[in-house]
């Protein structure tokens, strides 16, 4: 890596481009899908990666930035973990002249200068998405639907973005109540460990409304250790559409899920060697989604590569 902004010397070689990438950590199947699809998009590209699992830390996220700065990378990529607390490390990469790209995740700061691209999900568009569903399903409610919602990590986006699509989209209807929301952390630990408190309290509830695969994996295996039958009793509905939600979908364990693309590679490839030409990336790359109905799972799993 040289340091200095590859506009102004020139393109690089591919050979010789080094990018440094903070991952969030590894705590779903998303991410591990994300973290390999990454990995295999350098390789391919013979462009040299340098990468660093955060452990869903802010501060090992930021210790990692610090030191793609002090490598001099051409690039930086990274999906922060949570909104917030960015500006003081990105000023710093802006200041030695590195591009900042993000994926997946936004940053929540007033400076838009501070990266050159943001490639990843609507999530918003997401938890309205699985509001709508919720809203047909219960069309013909006459009592209240009560509803429990496994929120991703406080304070990342995903978290905060599918949170509040789903209350936008499932107000139109007042019978939807969300009873109880909580943490799970994106991981499947945290949701079977939520669920399992939160049906103590609430244990006529009608539907899990999970941010992420693994959390609804972690409330089905809550759900039958309580004796209960999950899709059937209690239903579900996720976001992510990896191979164990699908599987879980063609089962009838859940109901239905949103898709979020973990396959960010290629895009973040072609923005590295946009910013080596000295051209301007889109400054918002947006990831093309679909959701999946059981049908739709049981027909796409064979296919499905994560
Ligand atoms: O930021 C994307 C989210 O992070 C995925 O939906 C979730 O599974 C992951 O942990």
């Amino acid at each position: 890596a040289s340091g200095g902004s590859a506009a102004s010397e020139g393109p690089k070689p591919l050979d010789e481009l080094v990018v440094g990438f903070a991952q969030v950590g590894a705590e779903s199947g998303w991410r591990t899908a994300n973290t390999k699809d990454i990995q295999a998009s350098f390789e391919e590209a013979g462009i040299e990666l340098k990468f660093s699992d955060a452990q869903q830390k802010q501060e090992n996220q930021i210790k990692a930035i610090r030191s793609y700065i002090q490598q001099q990378v051409d690039v930086i990529a990274f999906s922060p973990v949570v909104e917030t607390g960015w500006d003081a490390v990105l000023n710093e990469a802006k200041a030695a002249g590195i591009p900042v790209v993000l994926t997946d995740r936004a940053v929540d700061s007033q400076d838009d200068s501070l990266y050159v691209s943001f490639l990843g999900s609507d999530f918003v568009k997401e938890g309205e998405k699985a509001g709508q569903w919720v809203l047909d399903e219960y069309a013909d409610a006459t009592e209240p639907v009560k509803i429990i919602q496994l929120e991703g990590t406080t304070g990342a986006a995903p978290a905060i973005d599918r949170a509040e699509g789903f209350a936008d989209v499932i107000s139109a209807n007042p019978n939807l109540q969300v009873v109880a929301s909580q943490t799970g952390d994106f991981t499947r630990a945290g949701g079977k460990q939520v669920t399992e408190a939160l049906l103590k309290s609430n244990p006529d509830v009608d539907l899990i409304y999970a941010h992420n695969d693994d959390m609804g994996l972690g409330a089905i295996e809550a759900i039958e250790a309580a004796g209960m039958e999950p899709g059937v009793d209690i239903k579900i509905v996720t976001v992510d559409a990896v191979h164990d939600g699908m599987q879980a979908l063609a089962d009838g364990k859940i109901n239905f899920i949103v898709e979020c693309s973990p396959l960010l590679g290629k895009q973040l490839i072609d923005i590295v060697k946009q910013i080596n030409d000295g051209e301007t990336p889109e400054k918002r790359i947006i990831t093309e989604e679909t959701t999946f109905t059981q049908d739709e799972a049981i027909e796409a799993l064979p296919d499905r590569q994560y």
